[in-house]
């Protein structure tokens, strides 16, 4: 018999575990303490759930899961999967997802290879923590080709940090071939999967060992509940759920059923955000305000092959950079705006002056840190601190989340930010 289509399995999957009622959906376990009939089924049980054995479905405490978090860890672990021998273990953020994963594959005295284009927070914790504890990063610029990383890797190097697209400047990596050239060099790979997830990327078919999963952004949906995961392979899993053990990382049963909840309708959604934000994206692309937009599903994007070569959608998040011209100090020289122009150093009053007019008082767009919500989001995008090897040299960059409004009103409100810029900028 054929697998079922992904939107069934959506509908379908982590459902039953209770047998006594047939309700559509899971019951929600609270649970700190576990109680045992026998003293000898509380040692087996303390036995199963800890970290060397790394059992699933084995609790002897609240912090190694319940029903509700299992059924979640063993729908991530399938989805995600997608076919590979896979498990998941769930933290209460996707940044202590980001954390958990290094922390437990690198030790003193390893090496690290990061892509500059990281989310800013993962790169802090490489900078931070990481350094404190003896393990050092390279940063390398995030579309290199495999050779530019190959001449990177140390004796020492344990692992290998991706994200595709990457954080506001959405830059598209050979995954394949970084995973390819990790994997032969003995080296962990593992890779931020929040943009595309779950329906639009498959990491594990692109040979990664670990995908760490945002799971606050598309899988719940609703900006309603911080949570991550760790996908791994099994091979991967004893040191994986070791450190998850150790560090105490573990989640509500309320929590996991809002993500169970979520999980449903992510198909659906997924589409939605994407025709919306493609929408969004090429009015952009015509305004004379407008440098450039950063998506990589638009034919213009330097990623645009590898994207198209192994992704099979896009979703509801890019960029766009604002003509530089516009904010050079008055009798810069700059060119105008919708002419070539070449970035000088930028007014930062002009700057904040007009950043402010174009995202403050929008009706539609939110102004907010987060994304992957059912809400449209506007951010200026500060990445001067967020860049080592790469950094960004254009005009003022804006990063959009389009959630599930008409794109009619988006496009709507943003004609009425570029206005508002305009006339901010007049003087
Ligand atoms: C690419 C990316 N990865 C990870 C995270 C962290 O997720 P969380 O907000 O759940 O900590 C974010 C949050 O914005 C993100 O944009």
């Amino acid at each position: 018999m054929s697998q079922p289509a992904f939107s069934t399995r959506l509908s379908h999957i982590a459902r039953r575990f209770d047998e006594t009622i047939a309700t559509v959906n899971l019951p929600v376990y609270r649970a700190s303490t576990v109680l045992f009939d026998s003293l000898a089924a509380a040692t087996q049980a303390g036995h199963d759930a800890s970290a060397a054995v790394g059992a699933l479905h084995a609790s002897s405490y609240g912090t190694a899961g319940t029903p509700t978090t299992y059924a979640l860890m063993d729908a991530l672990a399938e989805l995600e999967g997608a076919g590979a021998a896979c498990r998941a273990a769930l933290m209460p953020s996707g940044l202590a997802a980001i954390s958990t994963a290094l922390l437990a594959f690198l030790k003193p005295g390893d090496h690290l290879l990061m892509s500059d284009s990281v989310y800013g927070p993962a790169r802090m914790f490489a900078l931070g923590m990481l350094k404190r504890l003896g393990v050092e990063t390279t940063f390398f610029v995030p579309d290199a080709d495999v050779a530019a990383v190959a001449a990177l890797i140390r004796p020492s190097t344990r692992a290998l940090y991706l994200e595709s697209p990457g954080s506001y400047t959405f830059e598209i990596q050979d995954v394949p071939a970084l995973a390819a050239l990790a994997r032969s060099r003995g080296i962990v790979s593992m890779i931020d999967n929040a943009w595309a997830s779950p329906v639009f990327s498959r990491p594990f078919e692109w040979g990664v060992d670990l995908s760490i999963l945002p799971l606050t952004k598309y899988w719940s949906g609703h900006s309603d509940v911080l949570m991550g995961a760790v996908v791994a392979r099994e091979e991967h899993w004893p040191t994986l759920w070791g450190a998850v053990r150790a560090m105490g990382m573990c989640v509500g049963g309320d929590d996991a059923f809002l993500i169970l909840r979520g999980l449903r309708t992510v198909e659906v959604r997924m589409h939605r955000h994407q025709e919306t934000a493609l929408e969004v994206a090429g009015w952009l692309a015509e305004c004379p305000e407008v440098e450039r937009v950063l998506h990589p599903a638009l034919p213009s994007h330097p990623g645009h092959a590898l994207w198209r070569r192994d992704f099979s959608g896009s979703s509801g998040l890019f960029s766009f950079e604002l003509d530089p011209a516009l904010f050079a100090a008055p009798g810069g020289g700059q060119e105008s705006a919708g002419s070539s122009s070449s970035p000088g150093a930028l007014d930062p009053e002009r700057v904040a002056r007009g950043l402010a007019a174009l995202c403050e008082r929008r009706r539609h767009f939110g102004i907010g840190y987060s994304w992957g919500g059912y809400e449209s989001l506007i951010m200026p995008a500060g990445i001067s601190s967020l860049r080592g090897v790469a950094p960004w040299t254009g005009g003022p960059l804006l990063r959009l989340h389009c959630g599930l409004e008409d794109p009619a009103d988006l496009i709507a409100d943003l004609e009425d930010g570029l206005a508002a810029l305009t006339i901010a900028l007049a003087d």
